[in-house]
């Protein structure tokens, strides 16, 4: 499991001046925000998870990155996908079910929907609940005849959800390169328990960002408009709304840097002066240009990316790439 999204004891550094939360006002997701954060910006170097980043206001940020012209992305999977989808329709079959987590507003799976045979019904799963019952809504009112069943959770956590939709021909759907947000070995346990989701009738279908130049990832991380640095800022301002803190989003910048040996970009949040920081009855120093390094995004060759899903009992019955070799689709089943 990441430890960034773990919930191992609070632990202490000479930085950190530390007083026992009086959480009662907090909801339980707050108590774990609260835990996390103390856990991650008492760690050394200090750390944030990046599914925090997606309230309400994140996940519109998200759509809005999703639209930029540096962030390559999410038009070139739907461009792809829009290729595919007849092809992918003939692989799915008839009366499937089809589960997407991570759904967010729902527009890659419209093209599938739309192509499939009869789908029996579709599972959208979103952390952000506004957003997902939102694009639940309008998914139900284009496709009248499917039945869906919108699950707000953290998909990280698939434990929570294996088993609630029963039928046989299931697919996860997990577009966007959204499996390059988890580290390795979680990303091989969030895969193999999908693997156990579909069975030995359904399949995975699975978007994976490759890996290219830096300067073509590394503005897609940090576009000329500012969207990235606000959604990376906006888990400060979640901290500060939820949670009682007093982030100064000024004294901090985005920075997004391509980690060649990692195979990774990597967002960070700079203080640029030092500061102290209180969330709630919580104080936590920061030195000039002490980072929070709050999400990794992992890039892959097509072979790398196979060879995870192998350890994660996966084979890929097909893989499409674009015409620039940028993004790649892959339709994974369980190994014989
Ligand atoms: C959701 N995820 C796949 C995005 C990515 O590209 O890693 C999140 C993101 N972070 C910055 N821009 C987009």
């Amino acid at each position: 499991m990441d430890d960034r999204t773990g919930t191992t004891a609070y632990k202490s550094d000479s930085n950190t001046i530390e007083i026992e939360p009086s959480a009662s006002s907090l909801s339980f997701e707050q108590e774990q925000f609260m835990k996390d954060v103390q856990q991650g910006l008492t760690n050394s170097p200090k750390s944030l998870p990046c599914k925090y980043f997606y309230d309400q206001r994140g996940s519109e940020l998200f759509e809005q990155i999703c639209q930029l012209d540096e962030y390559y992305i999410t038009r070139t999977e739907l461009a792809l996908l829009n290729k595919i989808n007849t092809e992918l329709a003939q692989m799915i079959g008839p009366q499937a079910t089809i589960i997407e987590p991570g759904a967010g507003a729902g527009i890659k799976i419209q093209a599938l929907l739309n192509s499939l045979d009869s789908p029996h019904s579709y599972v959208p799963m979103d952390i952000s609940k506004d957003f997902l019952f939102y694009s639940a809504n309008i998914i139900q009112s284009k496709f009248p005849d499917i039945q869906i069943m919108p699950i707000q959770g953290d998909f990280t956590h698939p434990v929570e959800w294996q088993g609630r939709e029963k039928h046989h021909n299931r697919i996860v759907f997990f577009p966007g390169s959204t499996i390059g947000n988890f580290d390795k070995q979680s990303a091989i346990e969030f895969l193999n328990s999908m693997r156990s989701l579909v069975g030995s009738t359904g399949a995975l279908i699975i978007g994976a960002d490759l890996l290219k130049e830096r300067y073509i990832l590394e503005s897609a991380y940090d576009d000329s408009k500012g969207v990235t640095a606000a959604f990376n800022k906006n888990i400060l301002a979640r901290i500060n709304s939820e949670l009682g803190g007093n982030f100064n989003l000024d004294n901090f910048s985005h920075r997004a840097r391509l980690n060649q040996r990692e195979q990774r970009i990597e967002m960070h949040l700079l203080s640029k002066i030092e500061q102290t920081v209180s969330i709630g009855s919580h104080r936590f120093s920061f030195a000039s240009g002490e980072s929070i390094h709050t999400e990794n995004s992992h890039k892959y060759t097509i072979d790398s990316f196979l060879q995870m899903a192998s350890a994660a009992g996966f084979r890929a019955l097909k893989t499409w790439t674009d015409e620039d070799e940028l993004f790649s689709v892959h339709y994974l089943v369980q190994n014989e």
